[in-house]
């Protein structure tokens, strides 16, 4: 039962009644086969991580060994923030720190005593178990956060009777199997890009927040992300899966993000925190020629919609028809209107420049949703029955060189927007570690370092990495910069993983 808690004004929380443990069980809607099996959960009876702690169970002591998860995912406060650890565990710590309390304060500035983080429930759906009680809260993003709530589970989970039902069937039990890269995936993203009651929108950017850009084979890889598990020994195949399935689910999250603003008619619109951040956010006088690419359909200051999830949609949607041969690849010609209609600014005939229409936008994410969510779940259960196509090396030299592409031209940036680029970045890293973190591939290195070098973020004067805009953009720096393939100090690092 909840005592304190505050939600915050004028902030989403569209849809959804707020987390009520207490509701009996029967008015829980139950999960169908046909549901992702990681979006949308039930709130279930929260047990605390530590009730996984016995050393015969999860707390087996030896961080990174099946059997230690519990001991893996803990805090270890004698690890510094660069030593790999689990950052799940510290997400409810991370609502006292400066960052968070300066929030708060920037949020209701008008208030004498703004909602402490850690009793927003905003900040708690995503730093800590969604429905949790206080005490259980104050473990941050524990076990049941990606695994499910475990009440129906938790004693059997361990018996063959158990090990031998499918996945829908465990599913319905609130159990997450995340052995399924579309149930993994999914939920990772309910955090890290949002959902229906979820929002990082701009207002909590500005007063501090950090952007979230999710992208999961980069997330998978972060090298100070110690995870307690191993993932499978076929790189080519699991990977080039992992990043499309994870381009997919991002952008549903990111959907169904935009979905909940545009039925929110208190809530700005339309919200920046959707739009190209350095559309806006440039750095002045630098001298360089803008909008001098291959790309000029966008004047400066037009903001592209939600590119860092829609940049790699179709390169994506090619790679997902050769690897789950059976299933339809993701239609996509809604999510065109879509980005039209949230990009248009203006009519035909028309000077002066007008807002999307709430109305229009809520029609067409319907439309876009089901499209993905009908792949997603053709896919959730190929994952099920293992039904992938073995990737060749072939396959993903062609398509690594095909994003380096879609990004650079003869030594030219396609595009100047950094989200573009960045998206495009990744998804040929992807490719790459998919190959085994080796340049086997021609034409590869060679694009790869000059898109990494062209992402990286300008130092302070300290040689400090600092946020701010890209330093470089014009393609007349190109060539003059010096490469630092693998060490991106703007928070993407292709170093580390399993090479
Ligand atoms: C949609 C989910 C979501 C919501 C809502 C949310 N956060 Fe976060 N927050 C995250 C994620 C995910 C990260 C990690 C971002 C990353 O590194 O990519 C994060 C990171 C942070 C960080 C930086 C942590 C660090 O280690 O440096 C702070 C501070 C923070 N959040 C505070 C808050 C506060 C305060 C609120 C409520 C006002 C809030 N968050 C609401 C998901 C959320
Ligand atoms: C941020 C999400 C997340 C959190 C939090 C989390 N897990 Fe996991 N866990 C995963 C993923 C993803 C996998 C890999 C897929 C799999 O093996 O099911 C996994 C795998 C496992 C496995 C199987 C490991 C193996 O070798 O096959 C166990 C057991 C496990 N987790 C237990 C726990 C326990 C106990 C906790 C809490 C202390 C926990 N997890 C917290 C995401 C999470
Ligand atoms: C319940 C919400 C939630 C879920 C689900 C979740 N995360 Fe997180 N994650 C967070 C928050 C909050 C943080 C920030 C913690 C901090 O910095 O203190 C975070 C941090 C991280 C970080 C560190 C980011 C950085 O920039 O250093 C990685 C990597 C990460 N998560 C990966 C994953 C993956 C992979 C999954 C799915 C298997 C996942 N997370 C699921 C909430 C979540
Ligand atoms: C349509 C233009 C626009 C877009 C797009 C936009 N911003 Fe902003 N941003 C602004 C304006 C105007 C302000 C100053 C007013 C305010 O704080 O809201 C601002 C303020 C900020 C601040 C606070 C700066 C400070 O010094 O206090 C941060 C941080 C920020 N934006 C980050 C972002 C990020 C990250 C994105 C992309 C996810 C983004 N913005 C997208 C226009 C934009």
């Amino acid at each position: 039962m909840r005592t304190a808690v505050c939600l915050m004004l004028g902030i989403v929380v569209a849809g959804w009644a707020v987390g009520s443990p207490d509701l009996p069980p029967a008015t829980l809607p139950a999960l169908q086969p046909n549901k992702l099996y990681g979006v949308g959960l039930p709130h279930g009876d929260v047990t605390p991580a530590t009730s996984c702690a016995a050393a015969s169970c999860h707390g087996g002591g030896q961080t990174g060994r099946p059997g230690s998860e519990l001991t893996t995912w803990a805090p270890d406060l004698s690890v510094g923030p660069n030593d790999p650890h689990d950052p799940h565990s510290r997400a409810y710590r991370v609502l006292f720190n400066q960052v968070s309390v300066r929030m708060a304060r920037l949020l209701e500035p008008d208030k004498e005593k703004p909602c402490p983080p850690h009793l927003n429930q905003l900040c708690l759906k995503c730093h800590s178990v969604d429905g949790a009680n206080p005490q259980v809260a104050a473990e941050g993003v524990g076990c049941a956060a990606c695994h499910g709530t475990s009440e129906e589970w938790l004693t059997i989970h361990y018996q063959p009777s158990w090990k031998s039902k499918s996945n829908p069937e465990k599913a319905k039990s609130k159990f997450i199997p995340t052995k399924n890269l579309v149930a993994r995936v999914s939920n990772c993203a309910t955090c890290h890009v949002g959902g229906k009651d979820r929002d990082v929108n701009h207002d909590l950017i500005a007063a501090g927040h950090p952007r979230l850009a999710f992208e999961y084979t980069r997330f998978h890889y972060q090298p100070t992300y110690q995870k307690h598990w191993k993932d499978p020994d076929d790189t080519a195949t699991y990977e080039s899966r992992a990043w499309v399935i994870g381009q997919v689910a991002s952008l549903r999250a990111a959907v169904e993000v935009l979905q909940a603003r545009a039925k929110n008619s208190n809530a700005p619109w339309p919200e920046f925190a959707g739009y190209s951040c350095y559309a806006c956010h440039q750095t002045v006088g630098n001298g360089e020629p803008r909008g001098s690419g291959t790309d000029t359909s966008k004047p400066l200051g037009w903001p592209g919609w939600e590119v860092w999830y829609t940049a790699t949609a179709v390169p994506a949607a090619l790679v997902a028809q050769k690897i789950f041969r059976d299933v339809p690849p993701p239609q996509l010609d809604h999510l065109k209107d879509l980005r039209y209609l949230m990009e248009r600014r203006t009519e035909p005939g028309q000077a002066v420049p007008k807002a999307p229409s709430q109305t229009d936008v809520l029609n067409v994410t319907e439309h876009v949703l089901s499209d993905l969510d009908r792949w997603l779940l053709d896919v959730q259960q190929a994952e099920d029955k293992r039904s992938t196509s073995p990737v060749s090396s072939e396959l993903l030299g062609q398509l690594g060189r095909d994003l380096a592409g879609s990004a650079l031209h003869d030594g030219k940036l396609r595009n100047h927007d950094w989200d573009f680029l960045a998206a495009h970045y990744l998804g040929t890293v992807a490719m790459y570690h998919a190959g085994g973190g080796t340049a086997k591939y021609p034409g590869w290195q060679d694009p790869l370092q000059k898109l990494g070098c062209d992402l990286h973020f300008p130092r302070s004067c300290e040689g400090e990495p600092r946020f701010n805009s890209p330093g470089a953009f014009g393609t007349t720096k190109l060539n003059k910069i010096q490469y630092n393939f693998g060490r991106l100090k703007s928070g993407f690092d292709t170093s580390g993983g399993s090479q």
